[in-house]
């Protein structure tokens, strides 16, 4: 199977993230292309058949990845435009065309692209079979401004595995746990390497080492109440990830762990649900970062979520920090994910 160009929608609430969550699963699946944006939500990138469909199925913010055949500006809608030959022949019949407006004009309208593209397909090869109910290949259509881009459909995100996991799922939750499209986003973040070992210091109800472990990682918390951490390993074991992670009760200010660890991502207390046990929140951040930079070797990653608005620990502002996404949670609270490289 030969590299080709494919095209990533990402989800409309936070494009920017999308964006470095993409770019962060391509480097982990050894990707060397890097996502080129070419509208609001939409980006292409070069890979093999089986890491665009995996880019999809790791992601928290990537809706869906196809294969890029065609690309054109609206002003040819209508018209007898070029498509790549070798992504039509590929196409599974039936087949059907689907077009997703994503921002721009009111026109064309979405059957006006749908039916377009079915011409110019039917051009190419003649007599593929539609079934708009039911369609073996689903041949995506982005219509974003001026631009219209699209190809067959190779991969989605896991929405069901994602769904399952959400916090009324689970059998303990607390109200500070993260949804797990967001402790995702986290995990891709940090770049772990695949299988390799992934911590959260400050572990919680386990929601990114539900979602470290569901993605084939070591995936290991601390957590320094003992009852919390009784209810993320009753989390961990609901969703059949016991074999993949472990829970250690106990403080991270006294880090138990000596090294093998290949990234970290974690979501600190703050908030009056987490209350810190011991010295202040900045201060208790700052020595568990810093004891994390010896514990990693040199170029991996740490994923702190920190709330905009409070004094903003040391390391956080450092040089160490490579990339910031804000997330706008509620009114009153705005996440900001910092990403370290050590
Ligand atoms: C914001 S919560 C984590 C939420 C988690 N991401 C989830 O989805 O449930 C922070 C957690 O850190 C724990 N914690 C506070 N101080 C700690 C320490 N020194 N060492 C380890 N855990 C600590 C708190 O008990 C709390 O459960």
């Amino acid at each position: 199977m030969r590299e080709r160009e494919y095209i990533a929608l990402t989800s409309g609430d936070h494009p920017e993230l999308g964006l470095g969550e993409l770019r962060a699963v391509l480097a982990v699946l050894g990707v060397e292309s890097d996502p080129r944006p070419i509208a609001e939500r939409l980006a292409t990138f070069r890979a093999l058949p089986e890491q665009a469909k995996e880019v999809a199925a790791r992601c928290g913010l990537v809706k869906e990845v196809a294969v890029l055949s065609l690309k054109a500006d609206v002003d040819l809608i209508g018209t007898d435009i070029d498509i790549d030959q070798s992504s039509v022949e590929a196409i599974t019949e039936p087949y059907a065309v689907r077009a997703l407006r994503l921002h721009g004009h009111e026109r064309p309208s979405r059957v006006e692209v749908e039916r377009w593209v079915a011409s110019v397909l039917d051009r190419v090869r003649p007599g593929l079979k539609v079934d708009l109910e039911s369609p073996e290949t689903v041949f995506r259509v982005y219509v974003a401004g001026e631009l219209v881009a699209g190809g067959p459909l190779t991969g989605e995100r896991d929405r069901v595995g994602l769904a399952r996991r959400a916090p009324v799922n689970r059998p303990f939750k607390l109200p500070s746990t993260l949804q797990p499209r967001e402790a995702r986003v986290m995990v891709n973040l940090s770049r772990t390497p695949i299988g390799a070992r992934l911590l959260d210091p400050f572990s919680g109800t386990g929601a990114i080492l539900m979602e470290a472990a569901s993605l084939g990682y070591d995936a290991i918390g601390i957590e320094v109440r003992t009852w919390i951490t009784r209810g993320a390993l009753r989390n961990l074991k609901a969703f059949n990830l016991r074999e993949e992670s472990e829970v250690v009760a106990g403080d991270s200010s006294s880090m138990p762990l000596r090294g093998g660890v290949g990234g970290v991502a974690t979501d600190p207390p703050y908030g009056r649900s987490t209350r810190v046990i011991g010295p202040s929140l900045v201060d208790l951040v700052d020595f568990v970062i810093s004891s994390l930079t010896e514990l990693l070797e040199r170029g991996r990653r740490i994923v702190v979520a920190y709330p905009m608005g409070l004094k903003l620990p040391a390391t956080l502002a450092s040089s160490m920090v490579v990339e910031r996404y804000s997330c706008r949670v509620h009114p009153s609270l705005v996440r900001v994910l910092h990403v370290l490289e050590v």
